[in-house]
């Protein structure tokens, strides 16, 4: 379906969001290989995660809705059951790279495949690894794309760097590090979000920390948990950044997540001069808090590539801020963005020009120079892209007039009332 939005004046409102993209996944993946009930309360209703819960159905792991909570009847570490069919993950790459270190450790083989978005994301990063733990794990077409082939059974320890700083990746190895004897290690070149670390901690794994590293024992015994999935900073980045850059708007979102690791965002836009109060409301496994973004005009900002990871999903909505902010921003290092649902350097990159931004893009990263007044008028494309669809969607608010945005319906994929949220607030 293609959406016209219009221009409207300011943002204002109090909103609360649905769960964290990231940690209702993990709630899924980790209350499934757990003992006993895991209940999620604000799981995340969304395609991506959605798939992810019909993964496990299909593997004899039972899960019920009670509105916005979620229970799920854990079957233990190795209680799943063999698929009886392929199991199709949709676009959701989170459930593509970590569900393997789950499989890893099963009596049966399992395929894993997706739509034409996903069997185009690289899955070397976690074959490699994988198999240096012993796993027998194949692309179909030998190729490094899904659909992947994993049988279960014997998994090693392993000490392993990686190449890139992924969650992903990480967490498929300290999940396939579950199943074997001894310690496994994983350690980044910068540090990537770290719910997994933190979340089975809780569910009972004994995670140690170290710098850049993350390890576990094997076999720990998971217990189901009752956990509260904060609001999805990623999903409220758009109002954020919508009130950053539209003068007058004064925007309140409830109980957002604020892990660390999770707000690089917030932390840039602050450089850039943004008005932002942030109140932490609770401190444990995953913290969370109400944030606060009233209108300031924004000046450039450089960012670097070790801050890449803290605010990956972010930077397209930062490249339409950093349109409207004074002076250069270079967003550095940011190559991972030419594998996530689309090259999102190019998507934005596509979009941002039709508006009339300066934007170019040089090796890994993008540049862009802030201009002043209004988007122009354009027909925009999201290519089947959740995020650059929802930026996109915030640029148009601040356009000289309406704009056609082709293809909004994969903004299921993670935010399915993204449009009501945003009607509500204009
Ligand atoms: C995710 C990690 C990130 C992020 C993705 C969700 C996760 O990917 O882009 O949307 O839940 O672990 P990478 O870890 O591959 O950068």
């Amino acid at each position: 379906m293609d959406k016209i939005v219009k221009p409207i004046d300011r943002l204002r409102g109090e909103i609360d969001l649905p769960g964290d993209k990231s940690i209702s996944h993990r709630v899924a993946l980790f209350g499934g290989i757990s003992l006993g009930a895991t209940k999620g309360k604000n799981f995340l209703k969304a395609d991506d995660c959605l798939r992810t819960l019909s993964a496990f159905k299909e593997m004899g792991v039972d899960a019920a809705f009670d509105g916005k909570n979620v229970t799920i009847e854990g079957r233990g570490l190795k209680g799943l059951k063999k698929p009886g069919k392929e199991l199709y993950l949709g676009n959701s790459g989170t459930t593509m790279r970590i569900l393997p270190g789950i499989l890893a450790g099963q009596d049966f083989e399992a395929t894993l495949t997706g739509d034409d978005s996903l069997t185009k994301r690289p899955m070397g990063r976690i074959i490699e690894p994988l198999r240096k733990m012993g796993v027998d794990i194949k692309s179909k077409g030998n190729d490094g794309f899904p659909p992947l082939v994993i049988r279960g059974g014997r998994v090693t320890a392993l000490e392993y760097e990686t190449k890139v700083a992924s969650a992903q990746v990480k967490s498929c190895i300290l999940l396939a590090g579950l199943y074997a004897d001894g310690k496994t290690m994983v350690t980044e070149p910068f540090l990537s979000r770290d719910h997994t670390e933190r979340m089975l901690d809780l569910f009972g794994a004994k995670i140690f920390r170290k710098g850049l590293s993350v390890s576990l024992g094997g076999s720990p015994s998971l217990k189901g948990q009752e956990f509260f999935v904060p609001g999805d900073i990623s999903s409220a980045a758009f109002f954020i950044g919508g009130a950053a850059i539209l003068e007058g708007s004064d925007v309140l979102v409830r109980d957002a997540g604020l892990n660390p690791t999770r707000i690089g965002f917030i932390n840039v836009l602050r450089r850039m001069g943004a008005d932002i109060t942030v109140t932490v409301k609770n401190e444990t496994v995953e913290p969370y808090g109400d944030i606060r973004v009233r209108f300031a005009p924004l000046k450039a900002v450089v960012i670097e590539k070790g801050e890449i990871p803290l605010l990956i999903d972010e930077i397209p909505i930062l490249a339409v801020i950093a349109s409207r902010a004074r002076g250069k921003t270079v967003i550095k290092g940011a190559g991972e963005l030419r594998v996530k649902e689309t090259d999102r350097i190019f998507s934005m990159t596509e979009n941002l020009r039709l508006m009339g931004s300066k934007i170019s893009s040089e090796k890994e990263n993008l540049i862009i120079t802030g201009g002043r007044g209004r988007f122009e008028k354009a027909a925009l494309k999201s290519f089947g892209d959740h995020r650059t669809a929802m930026s996109m969607a915030i640029a148009c608010l601040f356009a000289k007039a309406a704009c056609k945005i082709e293809d909004t319906d994969c903004i299921t994929t993670s935010f399915p009332a993204f449009f009501e949220v945003l009607d509500y607030l204009g």
